[in-house]
């Protein structure tokens, strides 16, 4: 479905959501960046933390050693964090070919030209697409054996069925001897999870806004962005934390685009995001039910944060 369809058959369900995927406008794009440099949100700093010193460990049991692979990653962004991996997979005199996968061009574009300075030699090649569409036409892409990355703990977005889905299908279209390595937040005290997505500075809250203004500006809206917060909630017995925008008042918004107008009672919630925590045991059970050997868990000095190395066998 495209962001008008998407827009209209969220705001038009009870209870409202928009999905987390619109985020990543270039505004949104700009946002993420700075999300990940703030101090609450401790998920960038643990798996940039994992890549500086455990590299070499990753890449041993990769065992990458004379052959030629394709290093694929999906949600890519900015690669702030993948570019260590590579530099550690350059030096170690590894043959392969990056391909990473975004749904937002523009931070495609970005990592992309960042890349090509860093690696003159590297063989790029970038894929504009959502998740399970580059999921089908991975193999049309690329014939060698893969390496696939899915970092940030972008697999906690997903839903469980979403997440079986999405194990399931990487593992159909991955050949024996093929590996995935996901990063996965785990649970913890839950004040420090829910400050992750509550900063004073009110750059998540901005982040969440951002999709108001999205609509405002693609599909000829008039959301008042004074009329609307973020409301971010972790419930420790899931391990769900969850982002919701929160009308502050009754009030109708016209879409233009959509010729269409949506009420909004006083305090009600559009739900925008979800970013799954997972204990260990939950996460070998994903992957023993989609059929992956788990090779390794790299975890972060303070066990904050996983990520998990898996191999289809
Ligand atoms: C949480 S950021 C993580 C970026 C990077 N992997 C990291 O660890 O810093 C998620 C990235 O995935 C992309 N993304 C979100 N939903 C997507 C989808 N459904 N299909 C493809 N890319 C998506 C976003 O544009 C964004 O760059």
């Amino acid at each position: 479905m495209s962001f008008k369809e998407d827009v209209g058959t969220g705001l038009s369900e009870n209870p409202k959501y928009l999905s987390s995927r619109y985020f990543y406008d270039a505004e949104g794009d700009k946002i993420f960046q700075a999300i990940m440099k703030m101090p609450e949100y401790y998920l960038t700093n643990a798996e940039f933390e994992i890549f500086s010193t455990q590299a070499e460990q990753i890449l041993s049991e990769l065992d990458v050693n004379g052959r030629k692979f394709d290093l694929v990653e999906f949600g890519a962004g900015d690669g702030f964090k993948t570019r260590i991996l590579i530099e550690r997979l350059i030096e170690a005199g590894a043959n392969f070919r990056y391909i990473p996968i975004d749904i937002s061009e523009n931070v495609l574009n970005t990592l992309k030209s960042d890349f090509q300075k860093r690696f003159p030699d590297l063989e790029i090649l970038a894929e504009n697409a959502e998740y399970f569409e580059a999921l089908e036409s991975i193999n049309r892409k690329s014939e060698n054996p893969k390496v696939i990355l899915f970092l940030g703990s972008s697999i906690g977005n997903f839903l469980e069925d979403r997440t079986v889905r999405f194990l399931n299908a990487l593992y159909a279209v991955l050949n024996v001897g093929d590996f995935t390595l996901i990063g996965f937040d785990l649970k913890k005290n839950p004040k420090t999870i829910l400050e992750a997505y509550n900063d004073k500075q009110g750059i998540t809250k901005a982040f969440n806004l951002n999709l108001l203004k999205r609509i405002n500006r693609e599909l000829e809206a008039d959301f008042d962005l004074e009329a609307f917060d973020h409301y971010p909630y972790y419930d420790p017995e899931t391990g769900f934390a969850k982002s919701y925008i929160v009308s502050l008042k009754k009030q109708t918004v016209n879409i233009k685009g959509l010729k269409k107008q949506f009420v909004f009672d006083a305090g009600e919630a559009i739900h925008t995001e979800i970013s799954r925590k997972y204990g260990i045991n939950q996460i070998e059970t994903l992957f023993e039910n989609a059929n992956f050997n788990v090779s390794k868990h790299f975890f972060d000095c303070k066990h904050y944060y996983v990520d998990t190395l898996a191999k289809k066998i």
